[in-house]
């Protein structure tokens, strides 16, 4: 992989990719990128806050325009939010560049690294396992068609997965 490359990481909501992302980074001496940070330093304003004013679409918007943009900039580690895969633009612009990767993990996993998230717009609902089940049914063949690898991350340290991605890349 040459230095100019970007490694990007997708999966749903809760699974790590921005600890995970900071590290690889760190390690490979890239830049580190967050979709959802991009997208709040544009915007001036939080994710639920562009949830409220502008819908999902809004947001979906904002965040193609992101992706779009940062996965022209060379040599980043880019942490992607977990609705990246809902657009055929988005998919198609990550199966290009490549090196990607996808970390999921176990329903119990991501319920409990979510708990108490009033940052996420889509699990602020009565029912929060199963909005989790219902979006990794919707979304999980599309994180394994953009993806070249993918890493569960249960029980396993935010550096031993990225260390594991690293060696896979
Ligand atoms: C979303 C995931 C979030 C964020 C937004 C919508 C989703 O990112 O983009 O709340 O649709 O799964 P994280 O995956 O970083 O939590």
């Amino acid at each position: 992989m040459d230095d100019s490359s970007n490694i990007i990481l997708v999966g749903p909501m809760g699974v790590g990719k921005s600890t995970i992302g900071r590290l690889i980074a760190q390690a490979t001496r890239r830049q580190f990128k967050d979709t959802d940070q991009e997208i709040e330093e544009r915007c001036g304003a939080d994710i639920p806050w562009i949830f409220d004013i502008e819908g999902e679409e809004g947001f979906r918007n904002r965040e193609a325009t992101v992706l779009r943009d940062l996965i022209a900039e060379p040599g980043l580690v880019l942490a992607t939010g977990g609705g990246i895969v809902t657009r055929p633009e988005n998919r198609e612009l990550l199966l290009k560049n490549g090196n990607v990767v996808y970390l999921t993990a176990s329903i119990d996993q991501l319920v409990k690294r979510t708990r108490k998230d009033r940052k996420r717009p889509l699990l602020q609902v009565d029912d929060p396992r199963s909005k989790i089940v219902e979006l990794i049914k919707a979304r999980g063949h599309w994180y394994e068609e953009v993806a070249q690898a993918k890493v569960i991350t249960d029980h396993k340290s935010p550096k031993t997965v990225a260390d594991s991605i690293l060696s896979q890349l």
